[in-house]
């Protein structure tokens, strides 16, 4: 399932503090200079942090070329009163289920705005007919994060072990324990297949 017609995401989503918006490649000096360069905010992040600008663009694409094909859908967070990406936040629909991940400029940590844009974004992967499980995964030390997850309703599902994503993120460990979060869907109509049966239960990401 990774069709963006069938998906119909939204381009521009308005929340309470934020807009969240399509990205452009002219978002690339904002994001350069805000966060994809800062060791920082990639610490707990499958990337390495950007050590040139020009490296931003080929990023963008890749994500404009993703929405296209409806494989992942990446918003830019941006605030109303400007224009220029602060963070991102994507989420990936497959079959059943929908993930997502989110980073956010130093600077604006902790006044709720990824917060805010999580529960956005999984409110509407949850209103999608046929997705039964929303999910994300953290390390165990990034302790803001799992926090965010925990105050748009996720639960501590599973512990992993030693998975690339850990290998990425902290190539000096051999293993880290990393925490998947889940948030069931609300109900929906008809009875529940098989497929999505097992896709519920499932503590894979
Ligand atoms: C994780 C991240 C996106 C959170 O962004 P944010 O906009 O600051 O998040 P919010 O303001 O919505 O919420 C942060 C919460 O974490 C809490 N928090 C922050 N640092 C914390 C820490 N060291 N220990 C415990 N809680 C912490 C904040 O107090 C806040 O909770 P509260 O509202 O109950 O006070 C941001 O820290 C970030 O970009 N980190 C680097 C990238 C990253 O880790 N991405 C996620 C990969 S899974």
């Amino acid at each position: 399932m990774a069709h963006t017609d069938l998906l119909k995401p939204p381009e521009v989503i308005e929340t309470r503090q934020l807009v969240l918006r399509r990205p452009r490649l002219s978002d690339a000096d904002d994001m350069f200079d805000s966060y994809v360069a800062d060791p920082e905010v990639t610490r707990y992040v499958t990337w390495r942090p950007y050590k040139d600008r020009r490296e931003v663009a080929p990023f963008l694409r890749s994500r404009l070329a993703r929405w296209g094909s409806g494989e992942e859908f990446s918003w830019a967070i941006t605030r109303p009163q400007e224009y220029r990406a602060i963070g991102m936040i994507g989420c990936r629909v497959r079959e059943h289920a929908a993930d997502i991940g989110y980073v956010m400029s130093r600077n604006c940590w902790n006044r709720g705005y990824t917060t805010e844009a999580a529960n956005t974004i999984v409110n509407w992967a949850s209103n999608l007919e046929f997705v039964y499980r929303v999910w994300a995964v953290c390390d165990v030390e990034n302790k803001a994060s799992a926090r965010v997850l925990e105050k748009i309703g996720m639960q501590e599902r599973a512990f992993l072990g030693d998975i690339s994503f850990i290998r990425i993120c902290r190539p000096s460990r051999e293993t880290a324990l990393c925490i998947q979060r889940f948030v069931e869907s609300s109900s929906k109509r008809g009875p529940v297949s098989e497929s999505q049966r097992r896709n519920r239960a499932s503590v894979n990401p």
